[in-house]
């Protein structure tokens, strides 16, 4: 049977929509081979640059008080992918996979519990009082 993961729905749409991606990616990724792997690993690093701007820009945009730490905390993930990823294209897979098979989904619970539904708790707040 192929592995299901699930994560906290925050009920906004494009959110809910990238979250989900993420991890049918991270899914793909703990069963791909070590040659289709390193491709994978760059669609996942992009997309999750992605997301993270959208979220940033409506961070922006909504006047969001949290805004430094959430920011530099996507920042800190991304650098630690990139980190990854130059091991990855000289061929050294063990530390990317670990952190895939083991840590990833961790830290995006946490975060999307965490971070993200503060966010979309104060989105939500917003747009009732405009
Ligand atoms: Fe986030
Ligand atoms: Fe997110």
């Amino acid at each position: 049977m192929a592995e299901t993961v699930s994560h906290l729905q925050l009920n906004h749409e494009q959110i809910d929509r990238d979250h989900e991606y993420f991890c049918q990616l991270v899914l793909q990724l703990k069963a791909t081979t070590n040659s289709e792997f390193s491709e994978l690993f760059n669609t996942l690093i992009e997309h999750l640059e992605k997301h993270f701007h959208y979220e940033q820009t409506l961070m922006r945009e909504s006047r969001y008080p949290g805004i430094n730490e959430h920011v530099g905390e996507h920042t800190r993930v991304i650098n630690e992918l990139h980190n990854f990823n130059k091991r990855v294209e000289v061929g050294r897979l063990s530390m990317a996979k670990a952190y895939i098979n083991s840590t990833i989904f961790d830290w995006f619970n946490l975060h999307i519990n965490n971070m993200d539904a503060a966010l979309v708790a104060h989105l939500n707040k917003v747009s009732a009082t405009a």
